[in-house]
């Protein structure tokens, strides 16, 4: 019997050993007790991370939408499967059933392939939170066919690249979308995006806000009369294990988005199993989540693991902010949620508005409070502990990434002792390492590093699309035989980790994973700018804001600054979208600079944190007269 379940600590830690020890006969009695085959596997795991390349339940045949929805129907046919809450509260709760999705699936699938839409196509959708979104992730995922979620609140230009990255072939979108008060033209934008993209044949328009839209004859398609002809039968596609289930982009410290290639078996497992762990989902329990589909919080703890398990998970189209910022908490008490899932960006927000309006809900229906994208701070820690969770409900505080697919490290509610700011163990099944910069391990308790994982999982990301090499130089290569994550973490004296943060130039704002480079590429598009460089600072709400230090051309010298700064944000919103815009902008007539050319961030950085009484040793720069000048002005 495996032990798919953990209940106490002791029991955590002989899972534990047992998945370290044992690696390939622990997953596989999970693979086996707990999921739907239509083939088993013929090898439970083969990796090499020098190439890489990691395979898991090689030769198992399956359909991930079987596990997630058609298994349930003999027992929880009648239960709901996925709760829509409207942006408006007065609209009226949606709830789902796991039958109406089953047919609402099969029939999103049918239409797929009456459009055309093959095993292995691309499709790029590009939707509001409204039950589409997840119906056409999952209607993809019945016939085969690799979605490529885009957040809906990406440019124009954004949705373009990832569209053309991916060769994707069909949009899936609506006519437009809520957000609080305000109306967003999504069909605009990617009529906008197609523009520049030749392979979309078919755009499907999910009706939503009945905003006045043009449709192009003979590429767009109304979803709601195609959806109504369609039938409710649709066979499940049988994949391999290996074959890919979804790619989702995210951001690089340099160049264009990576487009991370997540595979079917190994991701179901996965996600399913630290799903019922991390949030201890019990039968009838509510489970809400307020990430976006968009993001792979969304993919794996909306979607994915919640209804592996059979369970019932919420959808909220809105904002935290409208029609207050009770809405949290209102929605809480009117579902009576159970498991609540959020940012510590959300949180601290939350928190400046006063406990006034968290009192008039009642909250006592919540079991487990979850953070994650960000470390949390120990104020909003306690924020939350004492206010939400009133100090019953445990805080589980997870680690992890796209690339990751997954929850890596975090506490097992009721079972790991918590402890603010830290994300405390590995899930069964993870091995971490810290390393040191001469790459060596470093071994023992109280001691800080890079994070790195030594041993592969099953929800790891396999590849960037159609860019191996990249994968290999990004993840594989900094560390030999490891993957290296990119972050910093400290490991206390009992072995409970703690995430400090990026050590590369990927700066998480709103929890959001934000590369310094393309933002820069798109300020430098300003045709009055010559050179620009941004950092990350301490922000309150947002727990790291953007810092841009920025060098004008002549012909920019003379202009109304604050002019300059709204059009450099203008840019930096159609190219990549409002949450990259920069808080502060400077301009200075230089950046400092290595002998070899390199920008000195760790100086600009020091700078915009206003911690400059130990800027380390600027002698070795080019210009380091420059240092003074930008300290005397910054903001
Ligand atoms: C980066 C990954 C995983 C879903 C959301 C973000 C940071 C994430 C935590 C946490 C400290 C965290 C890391 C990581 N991060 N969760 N609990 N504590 N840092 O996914 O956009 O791929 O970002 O978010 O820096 O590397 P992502």
């Amino acid at each position: 019997m495996s032990n798919y379940h953990i209940k106490h600590l002791e029991e955590y830690y002989q899972v534990y050993r047992k998945s370290i020890r044992e690696p390939e006969n622990f997953w596989e009695e999970i693979a086996e007790e707990h999921f739907m085959w239509r083939k088993k596997w013929d090898k439970v795991l083969s990796w090499d991370f020098s190439k890489p390349e990691v395979k898991w339940f090689e030769g198992a045949k399956l359909n991930i939408t079987e596990n997630c929805i058609d298994r349930h129907l003999a027992t929880r046919g009648d239960k709901t499967a996925i709760l829509f809450e409207p942006n408006n509260p007065s609209e009226e709760a949606e709830h789902i059933t796991y039958y109406q999705l089953y047919k609402r699936v099969n029939q999103f699938a049918n239409v797929l392939k009456e459009q055309g839409i093959k095993k292995g196509d691309r499709v790029c959708i590009y939707l509001p939170m409204i039950p589409e979104l997840a119906i056409s992730v999952l209607a993809c995922a019945r016939i085969g066919a690799i979605h490529s979620v885009v957040f809906a609140g990406f440019s124009a230009i954004a949705l373009s690249t990832r569209i053309n990255d991916s060769d994707c072939n069909m949009v899936i979108t609506s006519d437009g979308s809520y957000r609080g008060t305000k109306t967003i033209d999504l069909k605009g934008i990617v009529d906008e995006a197609l523009e520049s993209c030749d392979g979309v044949h078919t755009v499907l328009v999910a009706k939503r806000t009945n905003s006045d839209i043009t449709m192009k004859d003979g590429r767009d398609h109304w979803l709601t009369p195609l959806l109504d002809a369609a039938s409710v039968d649709c066979k499940a596609e049988i994949m391999d294990a290996e074959d890919p289930l979804f790619i989702l982009y995210t951001s690089g410290s340099t160049g264009k988005p990576k487009g991370m290639v997540h595979t079917t078996a190994g991701y179901m497992v996965y996600t399913a199993y630290t799903f019922k762990n991390v949030f201890q989902y019990k039968e009838d329990d509510i489970y809400w989540c307020t990430a976006d589909i968009g993001w792979i919080t969304g993919h794996s703890y909306i979607v994915y693991g919640p209804l592996a398990n059979g369970s019932t998970t919420v959808m909220f189209e809105g904002v935290p902010s409208y029609p207050d910022f009770g809405r949290f908490w209102e929605i809480i008490d009117k579902h009576k949620i159970n498991q609540f899932y959020t940012a510590p960006t959300a949180i601290r927000a939350l928190a400046k508005e006063g406990v006034g309006l968290v009192e008039k809900h009642d909250l006592s229906s919540l079991k487990v409070l979850g953070s994650v994208g960000e470390p949390i701070n120990e104020e909003a820690w306690h924020w939350y502990n004492d206010n939400i969770g009133k100090k019953k409900s445990p805080i589980v505080d997870t680690w992890w990434q796209t690339e990751t697919g997954g929850i890596m490290i975090t506490p097992i509610p009721f079972v790991t002792p918590t402890k603010p700011t830290y994300a405390t163990l590995p899930f069964p099944g993870i091995q971490p390492a810290l390393m040191d910069e001469n790459g060596q391990e470093i071994t023992g308790n109280q001691v800080d590093g890079r994070l790195c994982i030594k041993f592969p999982w099953p929800s790891m990301a396999r590849t960037i699309w159609g860019n191996h090499q990249r994968y290999k130089d990004t993840y594989f290569s900094a560390f030999k035989n490891q993957y290296f994550t990119g972050d910093g973490a400290l490991r206390d004296e009992v072995g409970y980790y703690r995430i400090t943060g990026r050590v590369d130039d990927v700066i998480i704002v709103s929890g959001h994973n934000l590369g310094t480079a393309p933002i820069e590429d798109a300020v430098n598009e300003h045709p009055a700018v010559a050179e620009s460089a941004i950092v990350g600072f301490p922000h309150d709400i947002k727990g790291n804001a953007l810092y841009g230090y920025v060098i004008l051309k002549e012909t920019g010298k003379g202009r109304d600054q604050n002019n300059l700064k709204m059009e450099i944000n203008q840019i930096i919103t159609e190219q990549i979208g409002p949450i990259a815009k920069l808080d502060k902008i400077q301009f200075t007539s230089g950046l400092p600079k290595t002998r070899s050319g390199k920008i000195m961030r760790r100086i600009l950085r020091k700078i915009a944190c206003k911690e400059t009484d130990n800027l380390g040793d600027t002698s070795t720069l080019l210009n380091p007269e420059v240092v003074q000048e930008i300290m005397d002005h910054s903001l």
